[in-house]
């Protein structure tokens, strides 16, 4: 069957970060990974999609798309610019947003930490330490409270483990670290912070007299497949690599089972410190060895990620067997720059979702507007709106067309499929 209809109840919408939209001058660690020329194509996050002014107008285009659920993230650099001193006109700035949005009938999601943080932050040793989580325990404090009735969801971190082995294995991303060591000890100090600001939400909402708080956080998860299944080292460092990367830290920030690689930081104990999965998923890794890697001949985007859908399935099946929670997916698009193929991407991946068994309850595409995509800068769009960046004019793709439709039918039926998706390839890495 070419057709299939959403979940009941199930919520789709788009997701985004602040310092990958908002644009400014702010003194972040992405701002100075910038000024130190390791931003690939020379692109500033000053710059971005300049959403902090042109939020309105954002807001109204997610309406015309149909948009349900809204997941973005508040800049922790921009509201606590200098340590300890908050800036309330940015607090609220922020609720103004969120209340506009809840006007037009979109439901938010609010992410604390995005990857970056504020350089004071940053030159303390961030999240190597585990004493500096207190200054992240009391941000959390402050926005939580500062939001009160208006958001109830929220994401505590963002990717964990892609925000500890690109910072701190690879090097590629601020700090610029490569050691083991640290990159295993920031996972765990991570882990921890994630624990106690679960549990601080609840306890923050729940002296306010609201019950119906739900946290968790963001975990990028990707199939680990070996290169050759028949080698017995291929099998073994996929299983390696699923475990250091993903497996344990999951175990650790969803019931405070801590197993190796991960330690102990804190008084951390066994428990429930997820309300939901919040699922981010792009892709299938392909390994021969500690790493990455691409499947020969397999659909590829045009960062070169193996386009493997049946993965979101296998990945959101492995994290409900440790946490049976509704799962989010909170994350899942592709680096399409001329949109060609993102229709299918997004076909294929929501129709196995929506074919499955597994609670699936929310779909937040990534992204709105393509944007700063990290080291790639604004060389790598994942939007179904294109932007223009030097005019900032935005400009719905087919890709959000189709999200746009499918939303208001309920799926997709024969004549989305015939418009959008009928006839439609994804390229190949290398001929086999
Ligand atoms: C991150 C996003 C990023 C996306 C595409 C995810 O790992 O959370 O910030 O833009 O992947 O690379």
């Amino acid at each position: 069957m070419e057709t299939f209809s959403l979940k009941n109840g199930m919520l789709v919408g788009v997701a985004s970060a602040a310092t990958q939209i908002e644009g400014g001058e702010l003194d972040h660690s992405w701002m100075d990974w910038y000024q130190k020329g390791r931003i690939a194509d020379g692109s500033s996050p000053a710059r971005a999609n300049d959403h902090y002014n042109r939020w309105e107008e954002d807001a109204k285009l997610m309406r015309e798309l149909n948009i349900r659920v809204y997941r973005l993230g508040v800049e922790w650099a921009r509201i606590e610019p200098q340590e300890g001193k908050f800036d309330e006109d940015v607090i609220e700035h922020y609720i103004s947003e969120i209340e506009l949005l809840k006007s037009y009938g979109i439901e938010v999601l609010v992410t604390l930490h995005h990857f970056t943080n504020p350089m004071w932050f940053e030159t303390k040793g961030a999240f190597e330490k585990k004493e500096n989580t207190a200054y992240f325990i009391r941000f959390t404090e402050k926005v939580v409270s500062a939001f009160g009735l208006l958001v109830n969801e929220y994401i505590t971190i963002n990717e964990p483990n892609v925000y500890a082995v690109n910072g701190y294995f690879f090097g590629v991303w601020p700090p610029g670290e490569k050691s083991f060591f640290k990159t295993v000890r920031v996972m765990s100090v991570l882990a921890a912070v994630h624990i106690e600001a679960y549990q601080k939400i609840h306890s923050l909402r729940k002296q306010m007299g609201f019950e119906d708080t739900k946290v968790s956080f963001a975990n990028h998860v990707r199939v680990f497949a070996p290169q050759d299944p028949d080698k017995a080292a291929h099998r073994f460092f996929a299983g390696l690599n699923e475990r250091f990367f993903q497996g344990a830290l999951s175990k650790a920030m969803y019931t405070g089972v801590i197993k190796f690689p991960i330690s102990k930081i804190g008084n951390v104990k066994k428990g429930q410190y997820c309300d939901f999965i919040a699922m981010n998923y792009y892709t299938r890794s392909t390994v021969s060895g500690l790493g990455d890697g691409v499947k020969q001949g397999a659909p590829v985007n045009d960062l070169g990620w193996e386009i493997y859908p049946q993965g979101i399935l296998e990945c959101a099946a492995m994290l409900h067997k440790i946490s049976p929670l509704p799962i989010y997916i909170t994350e899942n698009g592709t680096c399409d720059n001329t949109d060609e193929f993102r229709c299918l991407y997004i076909y294929e991946h929501l129709k196995a979702l929506c074919e499955s068994d597994l609670p699936i309850a929310r779909y937040y595409h990534w992204c709105f507007c393509d944007n700063f995509e990290w080291v790639e800068g604004e060389s790598a769009r994942f939007g179904i709106v294109h932007i223009d960046y030097e005019t900032q004019s935005r400009r719905v793709k087919k890709s959000g067309m189709f999200f746009r439709d499918l939303i208001l039918a309920n799926g997709v039926d024969e004549a989305l499929y015939d418009e959008y998706i009928k006839g439609a390839q994804y390229r190949t890495s290398r001929a086999e």
